[in-house]
């Protein structure tokens, strides 16, 4: 059996200001995608950029710059976020991509000879910050219901996408497939409040502006962004291009991964665009909460944005990849700040990880030159603990599985503290002042240097760096996420891996 996954961010509009909200939905792609690769997965991991529409030809006036030159510039800085952040990316699209560009032009054409997208007359509410369209009874107060600001009403000659024909094999596929939208709640949200209420036809092709893929039998007309951008799911694998091998081999998507702002255009018009190509459905849509500064969406609009690349160099990498997966409960929105930040580093790395793997090492190297074996004087004592070293890795699978990662680092996390509660229990330092408990002590620091290793592969996808050095520092190649009887250890010099940050 082919084990493939096909995993996605968003595209991400791009812009001289991504936040550490942006970082957020590809930072948890990545570990989804490392560790699905340590499973021995052919994983393609992508994202990418979605450079078109009126927004975009605006901020491109306003610098004097095409809107080419425009992107251009900008999706360097997203690449170089991305390189800051080790993002393990396989695929990177551009809807500004030839091979993009030329299969959305072909999709359009097919959907419109089989009538799934006609001409007709768009009137109504469009917010150009978020390029929505939006009904009367959508728009709060004259304003845009997803971020606030004032929409306009626009009338022009536009084309449709028939939503309303399939809305009732929507709803037969989404209640059919109870994995296709998670959480649960985003899909009861999506059903009750937008599908059944009744579908309108979408309108999919824009002719107020240019800067965007020409509509190929009716020029003046430019497709609209999200049809636009919605396909770069499928069109970077080559689909409808002279080599569609990747297709054929990775569609569809394992998971869409996305904020839950955007989880209606992904479980609502790219599944309808699917079945009017004929086409299968993504397994899994799902939508995270977000990240949120004193109980507000973290947007460079509401002013409340930074560089994460100031955090990194502040806090180092592994340190932000740590706090963003572990403190924010999947799916709900969690709350940044670097009181919470330093707090996390100080407890759980410092702390916890850090000074277990320092105090391992140490009493290794000063007890037996560094050079350590399983003695096998087994106590009852580590009976509970070595069973513990066991269950680590099916537990953190399983957590894995269902996404539930803040849960997954939770477990590695409980192992460390008990490792460290270990070395209470089983008092090294009184054992290394009796000649005939020496076998008894390596035992227990091979039991520690164990459980360090298990839980150093077990963080790889989360942590990086810091795993490749808690690696170096036991000098131990073996990968097996178990105890094993007869390993060996030649341990280097302990360095910190995390300073603890003072107030
Ligand atoms: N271009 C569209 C996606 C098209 S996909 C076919 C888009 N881009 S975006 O740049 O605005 O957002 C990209 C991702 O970042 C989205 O998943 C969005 O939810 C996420 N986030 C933006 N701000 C966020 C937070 N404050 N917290 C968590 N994620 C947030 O939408």
């Amino acid at each position: 059996m082919n084990k493939k996954f096909y995993i996605t961010t968003p595209i991400y509009y791009p812009s001289g200001k991504f936040h550490i909200g942006h970082c957020y939905t590809t930072i948890i792609a990545d570990a989804i995608a490392r560790f699905k690769r340590q499973e021995g997965y052919d994983v393609c991991f992508q994202t990418g950029t979605d450079e078109h529409g009126q927004k975009i030809e605006n901020k491109a006036k306003e610098v004097g710059v095409s809107p080419k030159e425009y992107v251009d510039e900008i999706v360097q800085n997203a690449k170089d976020l991305w390189e800051k952040l080790d993002i393990s990316y396989d695929k990177f699209i551009r809807t500004t991509d030839d091979i993009h560009e030329k299969a959305v032009q072909k999709i359009f054409v097919r959907l419109y000879e089989k009538g799934d997208i006609y001409k007709g007359e768009y009137k109504g509410l469009y917010c150009t910050p978020c390029e929505s369209f939006w009904t009367s009874t959508q728009v709060v107060d004259g304003k845009c219901p997803d971020c606030g600001r004032e929409v306009h009403e626009v009338t022009e000659e536009a084309y449709f996408l028939r939503l309303s024909k399939y809305q009732d094999q929507l709803v037969e596929y989404i209640e059919s497939h109870p994995e296709f939208i998670q959480p649960e709640s985003r899909k009861n949200e999506m059903i009750n409040n937008f599908i059944k209420p009744g579908l309108e036809d979408l309108c999919v092709s824009r002719t107020s502006f240019t800067w965007g893929i020409q509509v190929p039998f009716d020029k003046k007309h430019v497709v609209y962004v999200w049809l636009d951008a919605l396909t770069n799911y499928i069109t970077s694998l080559g689909y409808l291009s002279n080599d569609d091998s990747e297709f054929k081999n990775y569609w569809p998507a394992d998971l869409h991964l996305v904020g839950k702002e955007i989880v209606r255009f992904h479980t609502i018009v790219w599944p309808i665009m699917l079945m009017a190509l004929e086409l299968p459905l993504p397994k899994q849509v799902f939508g995270h909460g977000w990240l949120v500064v004193n109980g507000e969406k973290i947007s460079k609009s509401l002013g409340n944005y930074r560089d994460p690349r100031e955090y990194i160099e502040k806090y180092g990498l592994d340190a932000i990849r740590y706090f963003v997966l572990r403190e924010v409960p999947f799916g709900n929105d969690g709350s940044f700040s670097e009181d919470s930040l330093v707090a996390r580093i100080n407890s759980d790395l410092a702390n916890n990880l850090g000074n277990l793997v320092q105090r391992t090492i140490s009493m290794g190297n000063k007890y037996f030159s560094r050079s350590i074996s399983n003695k096998s004087v087994i106590d009852t004592m580590d009976k509970d603990f070595l069973n513990s070293i066991n269950h680590l890795y099916s537990e953190v699978e399983e957590r894995m599985n269902r996404l539930h990662i803040s849960e997954a680092l939770e477990s590695i996390f409980e192992m460390l503290r008990r490792a460290n509660k270990y070395i209470d229990e089983t008092t090294p330092w009184i054992l290394a002042k009796d000649e005939d408990k020496k076998q008894r002590l390596e035992t227990v620091i091979y039991n520690l240097l164990e459980s360090i290793r298990i839980c150093a592969i077990l963080l790889q996808s989360f942590l990086p760096t810091t795993t490749q050095k808690i690696l170096g520092q036991i000098n131990n190649e073996r990968i097996e996420s178990y105890f094993i009887e007869d390993n060996h250890y030649q341990l280097s010099t302990p360095s910190p891996l995390f300073q603890r940050i003072e107030n």
